[in-house]
């Protein structure tokens, strides 16, 4: 029986949240089950600076999704920027709305409210210029500096939409986003600095666009004041651009499901899918959610060391925290720069209040060691986040007893690209929580674990996780591909949303996610298919096939392993792992790389070609004596060498 984590007095006392005890968030969570159009047209209300409110709800649902988008607060109409930024001028124009911290250590800016809108209003006002229209992409291609939020403002400040590519994925990654959606506009910056290393983001930009015809301006923000290449005829500098731009730029007014923004993720097949997450639904769900599940107060200095590249950054860094009101820190450099203890200096110079980070950071600080952590003053922090991946218990008890000092509330936060924002969670000043457990739903998500039948387990059990009705801040659609948001999400259980994760709920009703079910990897909480994997390594000369997996590992959560079979007569000896790796960089990004590659005289396929990946993931995983039945395998000898020449990792 895993223990009950009491919410320590410093995280209770004196909350201003309306979910300040547990019968609070069960008075919320039925209000929203039962009554979700007037409990969210309260929220959205209450929340949002609409041009016109809306009285509509939700429309649609997952029986007809095939028909008909998901849609909430359908009949209002917003600009989202205004919510973020305008509606804090009187109150709140002189507070401090974004703090970066930069690579090297105390290398601060600060813009208040009122100075960001002037920012984004600027920006807006070139893009504008530049001929972006309402509805047009525009591709965002930067590392953590304070003009990564305000370009993805300063397209929605004049209704484009914006996606933001990581700046860690290759030239090849970023042609394709840059491709599916047809982007003819991109923001980027000369380079990116991070853990004292350049990124070289404009060189990447420029590769990618080599041949790309339609792509007519790149805009480019001077960040290290490195010499890059120029195409007078398409590139702009941002200082330029913003010189005589007007400060004060009205904003367009959008339909509430005018699509806000794109962002890739990766799936279990084929291509990432373009995600688009609209307007309303989402800023209500990113606004309620970050300040009900961090219990936001006016003078928090709140910190999600995330990049904007992923979900977490869009939701947690920008959109939610800003449209609360909130100081939001924005932190270019990582973990380990200089030393273990960045986090921490970082938090007791600035008087961090809410700190949330990926389980993947967590190991990786507390194999360091405690002394990093300790030397600085840490008790401005009530606050601890985590998200991403599963936390192993170990990691979550460090985090709660060295960094909070047992008087900090650990977030366990559980959603996805898709949910928009936290889904499963505690509530920090409200749930006891247990270590490795994001505990209960917030309100409007109705968790379902459906066993091998696809029948829901009542009371405690293990299936696969699915939610039975819409909530505000869902992905409406695939950018371009309805059919695919429709066969991925909704096919596999019909009408549910299936998250391709496994999950145990116990006794207590908390919930446990055990990992993805679907073949998918998460890699130091990055999100990776092994598909991609696959077509990456089938793309090396000496391979023929391949066959990815995950493996469990103690500081990244999974590595990724591989079966690769050889071209006839190839022999590429130690330099395969190196060619592999080359190719992935090359392909997919730095942050692909490959642990394991395992030569294998065959993939283990039954006699219709299918590959029995349970095969591949139980080697792997170190486990090759409960392999179960391989009769149906077309070789099964294929079996005893892959086993024989597993690696132990
Ligand atoms: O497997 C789950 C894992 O991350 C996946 C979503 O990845 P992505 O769309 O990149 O979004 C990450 C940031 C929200 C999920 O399907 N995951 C996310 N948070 C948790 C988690 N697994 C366990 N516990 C979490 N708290």
């Amino acid at each position: 029986m895993t223990r009950l984590y009491p919410v320590p007095a410093r995280v209770s006392e004196g909350s201003p949240s309306k979910i300040a005890s547990m019968d609070d968030w069960r008075q919320q969570w039925l209000a929203a089950k039962d009554n979700p159009d007037g409990f969210w047209l309260d929220q959205t209300k209450a929340r949002l600076a609409w041009t016109t409110e809306p009285s509509q709800g939700l429309s649609g649902d997952f029986h007809n999704i095939a028909e008909q988008q998901v849609a909430w607060f359908a009949d209002g109409t917003l600009n989202v920027t205004e919510s973020c930024l305008d509606q804090h001028l009187a109150t709140r124009g002189d507070k401090v709305a974004i703090l970066w911290e930069g690579d090297e250590p105390g290398t601060t800016r600060t813009l208040t409210y009122a100075q960001l809108h002037a920012e984004v209003c600027k920006a807006a006002d070139a893009l504008r210029a530049m001929g972006v229209q309402k509805g047009e992409r525009v591709i965002i291609y930067m590392g953590m500096v304070p003009e990564a939020a305000i370009a993805m403002l300063a397209c929605a400040r004049i209704g484009a939409v914006h996606s933001v590519v990581f700046g860690g994925f290759s030239a090849e990654a970023l042609r394709d986003r840059i491709r599916d959606c047809a982007a003819e506009v991109i923001i980027t910056q000369d380079q990116g600095l991070r853990g004292g290393r350049t990124i070289p983001l404009k060189a990447t930009c420029d590769e990618a666009c080599v041949g790309e015809r339609h792509v007519r301006r790149v805009l480019v923000y001077q960040h290290t004041g490195a010499p890059v290449a120029w195409l007078p005829e398409r590139d702009v500098w941002w200082h330029d651009a913003v010189k005589d731009a007007s400060a004060d730029l009205a904003a367009v007014t959008c339909a509430a499901e005018d699509p806000l923004f794109v962002l890739y993720t990766s799936g279990s097949t084929g291509r990432p899918k373009g995600l688009v997450h609209t307007c309303a639904g989402y800023m209500t769900w990113a606004s309620y959610t970050h300040e009900t599940v961090f219990d936001l107060r006016e003078d928090d200095i709140y910190a999600c060391v995330a990049d904007v590249g992923w979900i977490t950054g869009h939701t947690y860094i920008v959109y939610g925290p800003l449209c609360n009101g909130a100081t939001t820190l924005m932190f270019e450099s990582t973990p380990l720069y200089p030393d273990a203890g960045r986090y921490w200096d970082m938090v007791e110079r600035h008087k961090v209040s809410i700190f949330y980070t990926a389980p993947t950071a967590i190991r990786a600080l507390a194999a360091q060691g405690d002394d990093f952590v300790t030397r600085y003053d840490r008790s401005s922090l009530r606050v601890l986040g985590t998200v991403g991946e599963p936390i192993n218990p170990e990691a979550w008890e460090w985090y709660y007893d060295v960094v909070g000092e047992k008087g900090c509330n650990i977030v366990d936060t559980w959603w996805q690209t898709e949910t928009g924002g936290i889904a499963i969670t505690p509530i920090a000043p409200a749930t006891p929580t247990k270590p490795g457990s994001a505990t209960l739903p917030n309100p409007a998500i109705v968790p379902t674990l459906l066993d091998d039948n696809a029948l829901p387990i009542v009371g405690p059990g293990e299936g696969r996780l699915c939610l039975a009705q819409p909530w505000p801040g869902m992905a409406r659609t695939v950018w371009g591909d309805h059919e695919r948001y429709v066969a991925t999400y909704f096919s596999t259980f019909p009408g549910y949303y299936f998250t391709g994760d496994g999950c145990r709920r116990d006794a207590d009703g908390y919930h446990f996610i055990t990992g993805r079910v679907d073949d998918v990897l998460n890699v130091s909480g990055h999100r990776m298919g092994t598909a991609e994997f696959e077509a990456v390594l089938i793309s090396v000369e000496a391979i023929a096939e391949a066959g990815v997996v995950g493996f469990p590992h103690p500081i990244k959560g999974q590595g990724v392993y591989a079966y690769v079979v050889l071209q006839p007569g190839a022999d590429p000896g130690a330099d395969l792992m190196k060619a592999a790796n080359a190719a992935c960089r090359e392909q997919i990004g730095a942050h692909a790389r490959i642990d394991v590659v395992q030569v294998v005289p065959g993939l283990p396929k039954t006699r219709s070609g299918k590959v029995m990946r349970r095969i591949l993931r139980k080697v792997a995983e170190g486990m090759p004596e409960a392999l179960g039945d391989v009769s149906t395998l077309a070789d099964p000898t294929v079996v005893e060498a892959i086993v024989a020449g597993a690696v132990r990792v």
